[in-house]
């Protein structure tokens, strides 16, 4: 997995197919910069996501609601150059494909032509279902996100579970055999009752990638800031950090800090010097009387 490595298998949208058909799980992470992606490539982990939780993770904003697809671009290309296996997804951010589906094709062309995307990721269900089924025509791959929709938090009032009624679990089934037969290669479901994510795994050909939605899925996918304790967020209970970044980085920065206030930082070692005969000349030349 090492990039200077020459044999990289490359991960494609027929291969997370074919994971499903195996049996075997499939990994996804956000990424949305060159060393965050080239970590998590190196790692082995199969799908790349620059999602737009980037918008919280990266740039501060409160919601994934305000971020535009020049900065979810700027990102994507930044992600690209740190990738050589993975299969790179990108998000399509609000507003990118709520206007028109010509609008949301040419979002994705320029993903896939500027960015190097390989696929993208969109929001909904059933109503996404015609672009879905336009998106894969123009020779883009596509993948659904249906439960807690982020970028639907003023309708949603709130991220909250969802699924949680027979009459919402029977619309997400609607939801996710639509986004099936419109040719999305998979689906993420996002905080939803692990039974519900169950049936749901069972019914799909296509994988089901889970965030918050229980261990029966095809594949699950974390926001890298979680894994790594980077998000500043009280932690949602399916999130495990693997570190905690926020200590360790909050350390070193300290530990830079008192280094240079009590002239610890630089020392000798960490200097460079001149030659011994250019620092005799020199010296000879500052003790020689005027
Ligand atoms: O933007 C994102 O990070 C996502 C994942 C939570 C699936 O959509």
């Amino acid at each position: 997995m090492d990039q200077n490595s020459q044999a990289v298998s490359k991960v494609t949208v027929p291969v997370i197919l074919e994971r499903k058909l195996r049996g075997e799980k499939i990994t996804c992470l956000t990424a949305c910069d060159y060393p965050t992606a080239r970590l998590v490539d190196e790692a082995g982990i199969d799908m790349i996501l620059v999602g737009d939780s980037l918008a919280q993770t990266v740039l501060g904003y409160d919601s994934t609601v305000p971020v535009t697809i020049e900065e979810m671009l700027h990102h994507l290309k930044a992600a690209r150059r740190g990738i050589r296996r993975a299969l790179l997804i990108a998000d399509l951010p609000f507003g990118a494909y709520h206007v028109s589906d010509d609008q949301a094709v040419a979002c994705s062309v320029r993903y896939l032509k500027e960015g190097g995307a390989e696929a993208v990721k969109l929001e909904g269900g059933e109503k996404r279902a015609r672009l879905v089924r336009r998106l894969v025509e123009a020779g883009i791959p596509a993948m659904g996100h249906i439960g807690l929709t982020p970028q639907s938090i003023h309708t949603l009032g709130g991220y909250r579970v969802q699924g949680r009624t027979l009459e919402a679990a029977a619309e997400l089934l609607a939801d996710a055999e639509a986004l099936e037969g419109a040719g999305a290669f998979a689906v993420v479901l996002e905080g939803i009752p692990r039974e519900l994510a169950a049936v749901l795994t069972r019914r799909l050909r296509i994988p089901t990638i889970g965030i918050g939605a229980g261990p029966d899925c095809d594949g699950q996918v974390l926001v890298f800031h979680d894994l790594v304790g980077l998000s500043f967020q009280p932690r949602a209970k399916f999130v495990r950090s693997y570190a905690d970044l926020e200590e360790t980085l909050r350390q070193a920065c300290a530990h830079f800090r008192n280094d240079v206030v009590e002239g610890c930082y630089p020392n000798d070692q960490e200097s460079y010097h001149w030659p011994a005969a250019l620092r005799e000349e020199f010296e000879k030349e500052m003790t020689r009387p005027a």
